[in-house]
């Protein structure tokens, strides 16, 4: 019914169809009995409740079937879920890095891409990170799902199984633009993936300036790329005229290397109009001088 395109597919569908059968049975008994009793105990024919106690044969049945059904439910699930855990030793590597709101995949040789291209019937380990808060890394296609959280690396392997163009997902709820993080996933020959990783050209390594904003957090409230966030965007802001209020009074201001060092240092000082007071902190002593010169260097070059 649905597109079962890696070697753990099936055995996840089938726990799944298991336990929605068992409560498709529970759904339809249950409803089938209250309606029952709804007409068979109605008020007209028994104006006087009864008190029932103890009935050891009732007792003992109804707790072992219900046993039987969640260990039923437990093998499938185990059975499918199981193999996922062991990583073959002989699998393609490729690393998976998740921001906000992004996902690439870099191949061994420092190769990156926006697109996770695959060869057929081939294992496959993904090296999940995240380079700030926690993602998930969800191919439904695949049937797998796993967290990319930041400062560790998790695994997931599988064997594409099917020739075919697939969606990544996020599926833990990250930011404002989380239900856009996505990407494709590509299954190909094995001569078509030869092809395209020879071509793929090697990462580009991110500008110092760049490294030091994430591991201070800066892009949390400030893009790099336009978009508006908690506070103004990086993108384009060197050179700006911009209108602050310093002390209440507003005035003209040119983002320049002495305007952007008093933001860092003293972000109450210049508030820029139409944003609140007292949201960030003064990074005096944690973002350095020499650092604070790559942060200016890196702006120019996102104008
Ligand atoms: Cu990343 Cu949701």
């Amino acid at each position: 019914m649905f597109t079962e395109a890696s070697n753990f597919a099936e055995g996840v569908d089938l726990a799944f169809k298991v336990i929605f059968g068992i409560s498709i049975c529970f759904l339809v008994g249950i409803t089938t009995v209250m309606l029952w009793f709804v007409v068979k105990y109605r008020r007209s024919k028994h104006p006087k409740a009864e008190q029932i106690k103890d009935n050891t044969a009732l007792e003992i049945t109804w707790t072992l079937i219900p046993l039987a059904i969640a260990l039923l439910m437990f093998y499938y699930g185990y059975v499918a879920f199981r193999p996922q855990r062991d990583f073959p030793k002989d699998a393609m590597n490729v690393t998976v890095v998740s921001k906000m709101w992004a996902w690439s995949f870099v191949y061994p040789g420092d190769k990156e891409s926006d697109m996770l291209v695959l060869p057929l019937n081939k294992a496959v380990v993904l090296n999940l990170t995240s380079l700030d808060v926690i993602h998930s890394f969800y191919v439904p296609a695949f049937r797998q799902k796993e967290d990319c959280v930041p400062g560790k690396t998790n695994q997931m392997w599988f064997i594409p199984t099917m020739i075919g163009e697939y969606w990544v997902l996020c599926a833990e709820y990250c930011g404002m633009n989380h239900s856009y993080m996505e990407a494709k996933v590509k299954v190909v020959q094995q001569s078509e993936y030869d092809a395209w990783i020879n071509a793929l050209p090697k990462k580009i390594a991110e500008p110092e300036g760049l490294t030091i904003i994430k591991k201070n957090g800066c892009n949390g409230c400030h893009s790099i790329d336009g978009t508006k966030l908690v506070s103004t965007s990086f993108k384009g802001i060197y050179g700006k005229e911009s209108i602050v209020v310093t002390d209440g009074k507003e005035h003209s201001v040119t983002v320049d290397d002495a305007y952007i060092k008093t933001s860092i240092y003293e972000p109450d000082k210049d508030i820029v109009k139409g944003l609140p007071k007292g949201v960030m902190k003064s990074y005096k002593g944690i973002i350095s001088d020499n650092d604070l010169a790559k942060i200016i260097d890196y702006f120019k070059s996102i104008k």
